[in-house]
């Protein structure tokens, strides 16, 4: 069984608690938060004031994916009630167990995401602190963009080591989910998958989530 993270990259802004209602209604297991500071992404979303404002709106766990550079001056800003991972990128930080440590020092499970090009091997000596590994299957920036095949075999890799030295961390996958490739993200071993424009693209987004939920849970 995995569960279904929609991200709202692809909601309309300008009434994001109205939004996350609709994937709640649906049935989602967690609100997917793309934090792009234009540096470390060629795009800007939103951050801290934005997270926290969503707070006590829903009842949903926020999984708050960080694209951003230094994210280590940053993370007390998406600490809430409800936030349950902070997600890193490898490529973003010089000192990853530092950062891995300081978000499980402020009480929040630790994630770190790795782009397309990057290697499961830079992981080798910080999985073990691990509560999440997300796969970009996209190069990290804008929505609904095309899935990378590629991420499938690194899925199952990265599946394969966990069950081989018996680790706990969560696989997440990112980027060009739709209802077609959901079964084969499941079947490779993710257990959250992140859905932003093929869910919030729908005409009915709490049935969309339905369809999700009926493949993947
Ligand atoms: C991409 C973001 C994704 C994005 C996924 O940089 O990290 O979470 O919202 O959007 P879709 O599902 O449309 O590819
Ligand atoms: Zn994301």
């Amino acid at each position: 069984m995995s569960k279904l993270a929609p991200s709202i990259l692809s909601a309309d802004f300008s009434r994001l608690e109205q939004q996350i209602g609709l994937i709640e209604k649906g049935g989602a297991d967690y609100v997917h938060m793309d934090v792009m500071d234009g540096a470390f992404v060629p795009n800007i979303t939103f951050g801290g004031p934005v997270v926290s404002s969503l707070a006590g709106k829903t009842s949903l766990p926020f999984d708050v994916h960080l694209m951003i550079e230094r994210p280590e001056l940053r993370l007390q800003d998406f600490v809430t009630p409800q936030t349950e991972f902070i997600t890193v990128h490898q490529e973003a930080c010089t000192h990853l167990h530092r950062v891995v440590q300081q978000i499980k020092g402020l009480g929040v499970k630790a994630g770190v995401a790795l782009n397309p090009a990057t290697s499961l091997s830079v992981l080798e000596y910080v999985l073990d602190d691990l509560d999440m590994v997300l796969i970009m299957s996209v190069n990290p920036g804008f929505g609904g963009q095309k899935f990378i095949p590629g991420a499938v075999d690194k899925i199952r890799r990265l599946s394969y080591i966990r069950e081989q030295e018996k680790l706990n961390f969560v696989i997440e996958v990112d980027g060009g989910a739709t209802l077609s490739n959901a079964a084969m993200l499941k079947e490779a071993g993710c257990d959250i998958i992140v859905a932003g424009s093929a869910v919030f693209g729908a005409e009915d987004v709490p049935e969309r989530v339905r369809e999700f939920q009926k493949i993947i849970g």
